[in-house]
């Protein structure tokens, strides 16, 4: 291996920068050279490359973003775009890759090295939804949950000071990990995730009940894919039947930007370091991750096919301390 490269790609996450810094440090003192690839598949396509000097990635640990940029890239999905990427990779004489992202990016990847098995490539999980097999924690998700923890602590004091209902919409279009962790750690009264059905019905019952026992505000957390139909379809209804005046706040995409935290660098360097150490020992195909404190190997495949499945006492646990 002479040649490594990196790139991000689907939603960007904060961790990255720390991710793609471990990757060229790493690179480059095992006597490697390291690439950046701008936007992704797309860069691929394109030939958007970086000549990665380990000077290129300073002052970049704390920063929110991707300084590689990133995109979802729809000509990679067809067979003469992967070509080209593939053609682009060998004109630079790259032999391994690190692809940083989400399930969108596995299965690009999976597909690219069935079609091009001589370029190896590892990966390493970027996303604030925390919804992938193979890893504890995805780059991404703690500095996430820590930013809508904050808005909600936000919106607690003026819900409270008002006698209000607050319905607050947190990301995670197929996933629950933000809203059940962030509802936990602000008090919320509920917290409705995709992965359990979502009866509206109960909710206005048990919000009824707070008012009868004179609980003056509540917060209910959602998830954006939650499949009652997301934060402003489920305050319609409620308002309807229950006497909290009710107002809603969408989170959205605060929650992909800023700072990462402590813990997001270490893990997301430890990564980094771990996909180019894989790709030394000849690994190929596989998402790094971190199981137990322990560096963790997933085939892509099964990395795309399985999920995370989110801790079903934990939603008992909300409703348990509400
Ligand atoms: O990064 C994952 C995620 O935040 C999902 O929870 C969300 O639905 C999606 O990305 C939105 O991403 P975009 O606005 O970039 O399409």
């Amino acid at each position: 291996m002479k040649k490594i490269a990196v790139f991000t790609s689907g939603g960007d996450a904060p961790g990255m920068n720390a991710c793609i810094r471990a990757v060229v440090r790493t690179s480059i003192s095992k006597g490697l050279q390291a690439v950046g690839i701008r936007r992704g598949f797309q860069g691929m396509i394109e030939g958007d490359f970086w000549e990665m000097q380990p000077y290129s990635v300073s002052n970049t640990i704390q920063l929110g973003g991707t300084i590689l940029r990133s995109a979802r890239s729809q000509d990679f999905r067809t067979k003469e775009g992967r070509q080209k990427a593939y053609d682009n990779l060998k004109a630079q004489g790259i032999d391994g890759v690190v692809a940083i992202g989400g399930d969108g990016t596995f299965t690009g990847a999976s597909i690219f090295m069935q079609e091009h098995p001589d370029i190896a490539m590892v990966g390493c999980p970027g996303t604030i939804d925390n919804d992938l097999y193979g890893t504890d924690y995805t780059i991404g998700y703690d500095t996430a949950i820590n930013t809508a923890m904050d808005a909600i602590d936000n919106i607690k004091d003026t819900a409270n000071a008002h006698d209000r209902l607050f319905f607050v919409e947190v990301m995670g279009r197929d996933a629950g990990f933000i809203a059940l962790n962030v509802g936990l750690a602000t008090g919320a009264e509920a917290v409705l995730v995709p992965e359990s059905r979502t009866d509206v019905k109960s909710l206005i019952d048990t919000l009824n009940a707070n008012y009868s026992k004179k609980k003056n505000s509540s917060i209910v957390v959602v998830a954006e894919g939650d499949d009652a139909g997301g934060a402003f379809k489920i305050a319609e209804e409620v308002k309807k039947h229950c006497p909290y005046e009710t107002k809603v706040t969408v989170l959205g995409h605060v929650q992909r930007g800023g700072r990462p935290t402590c813990i997001e660098r270490v893990r997301a360097s430890r990564m980094g370091l771990a996909a180019v150490n894989a790709l030394l020992d000849g690994k190929s195909g596989v998402m790094i991750g971190e199981i137990k404190g322990e560096t963790a190997y997933t085939p892509f495949e099964n990395a795309i096919k399985h999920h995370n499945e989110i801790n079903p006492t934990m939603l008992e646990m909300v409703e348990i301390l509400a």
